[in-house]
């Protein structure tokens, strides 16, 4: 078999597996520079709690939620000890014209958690299959009213709704576009609302922008409303680098769909399950979407799992015609999985136990006075914060963008610190336990390696 002879695929020191040293060969590897990985991996072997620890024993503090999932921190008794027990108990059952009690209790929680009117939900395995599903939910319900015509999907610049098709066409980061050929058609997007000259450093919520929903008129009035069908975006942009709405945007964008019938999509899957200090963005924003994705924290990031909640007129529409027949032709074969189901009731008792849905509230100004110590570190160009999320902005490197942030990361994780970077902008999510002597120590490795990177 043919092996790549590329010398930076072999590590130095070889890392260690149970059965001797690790093959790093045949995993192509997500969303990774591989070449620099393979020729100096990070690896993570066991996690508790706030920490991972590496396979050599390292402890390393998780200031971003593994990847912005495990909310509830690591290896939580309640949702191991559930997963467990569906495993021992049943493994799989199909859930097409079939189902197992937990996807019914499961979905009866979500929806008693999440905001009024957002009352039924459809299951999937991950925030990508969300966003596919609450697009093809959205054609489709226009069409069972009625306005089949109504097609058209409205993204906004810089946002991120995972890596397939439909995700990337309506998503607005041009390194996952520019690759993949002409995408779906019928797709505009609104210009996004990150403005450094007039909100850097903000706290909570910038206070210019919120014209910028006006966007959505200039669309209708360029393809007509009666062509639309739905406009999706991230209430706080994460994967992006954390794109906090100008004060009032949400409210604007709600106001414009109502007035043109546009389906209003939320995509939650950072922002639900108590990212922001309320269960989700939608409450802390008193906007109520007609669909919103949800993933990552709705299992603690244990076992993968999405689900799409659609307003109950919507759900509605599709019950009609002949009763043997699918009303909704989609789904997928892991959709309602037992075991995800099963860590997903257990991630929910383990949130409730503790308040950890709004215990972001709590931490949230210790959190902001922590990052805005770096306001005036070196290569910082702003600082912004919502919740228990933050973001630090560098000024990039002339001609190596993401650079000086990749060697951040790199150099926190050798210091014990994880964090997360998008081009030059550093992320923080740490898991909803958090306390401040966490947050401390993320923030003071931070300063002191911005100190260090050239
Ligand atoms: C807002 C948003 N939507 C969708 C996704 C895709 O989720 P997944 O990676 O589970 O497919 C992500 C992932 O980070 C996300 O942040």
């Amino acid at each position: 078999m043919h092996k790549d002879p590329n010398p930076a695929a072999a590590p130095t020191s070889a890392p260690l597996s149970a059965s001797g040293p690790l093959d790093l060969d045949a995993f192509w590897m997500p969303f990774t520079a591989s070449r620099q990985f393979k020729s100096a991996p990070r690896l993570l072997a066991k996690a508790k709690g706030m920490h991972y620890w590496t396979p050599e024993g390292r402890q390393v503090l998780d200031a971003v939620a593994g990847l912005w999932c495990v909310n509830a921190g690591h290896a939580r008794p309640k949702i191991v000890r559930a997963i467990a027990e569906q495993a021992e108990e049943m493994d799989f059952a199909p859930g097409f014209n079939m189902a197992h009690p937990k996807s019914f209790e499961l979905a009866t929680k979500l929806v008693a958690l999440a905001p009024k009117g957002l009352d039924k939900v459809f299951y999937t395995n991950s925030g990508s299959e969300a966003v596919e599903t609450a697009l093809k939910m959205a054609i489709a319900y226009h069409r069972a009213r009625g306005e089949g015509q109504r097609t058209r999907l409205i993204g906004r610049e810089r946002g991120y709704h995972g890596v397939n098709f439909g995700g990337i066409s309506v998503g607005g980061i041009a390194g996952n576009r520019k690759t993949f050929g002409p995408m779906l058609g019928g797709v505009d997007h609104l210009r996004h609302t990150h403005d450094l000259k007039k909100n850097a450093f903000a706290r909570g919520l910038p206070a210019h922008g919120a014209e910028l929903a006006e966007d959505l008129e200039r669309i209708v009035t360029l393809h007509d409303a009666s062509t639309i069908a739905a406009v999706i975006v991230e209430p706080v942009a994460g994967s992006t680098g954390v794109l906090i709405p100008p004060k009032g945007y949400l409210e604007r964008l709600r106001a414009i769909c109502d007035k043109h019938g546009i389906l209003l999509i939320f995509d939650e899957v950072i922002t639900g399950f108590g990212r922001l200090g309320t269960p989700f963005a939608a409450d802390y924003f008193g906007v109520t979407p007609d669909l919103m994705t949800a993933a990552k924290g709705i299992t603690n990031g244990c076992v993968p799992m999405g689900a799409v909640f659609a307003k109950g007129a919507i759900h509605d529409v599709f019950m009609q015609g002949p009763e043997h027949v699918v009303e909704f032709p989609h789904g997928y074969t892991y959709s309602a999985h037992p075991l995800a189901c099963a860590a997903s009731l257990g991630t929910l008792e383990t949130y409730a136990d503790e308040g950890l849905l709004t215990r972001g509230a709590k931490m949230a100004p210790s959190f902001e006075h922590a990052l805005h110590s770096l306001d005036e570190s070196p290569h910082v160009i702003d600082v912004r914060n919502i919740g228990l999320v933050g973001a630090i902005e560098l000024e990039s490197v002339a001609e190596a963008p993401g650079k000086r942030a990749f060697d951040v990361f790199r150099t926190c994780f050798e210091r014990g610190v994880l964090i997360r970077t998008t081009g030059d902008i550093i992320a923080l999510s740490p898991p909803l336990i958090v306390e401040d002597a966490h947050i401390d120590q993320a923030i003071s490795t931070i300063a002191d390696v911005l100190k260090t990177v050239a």
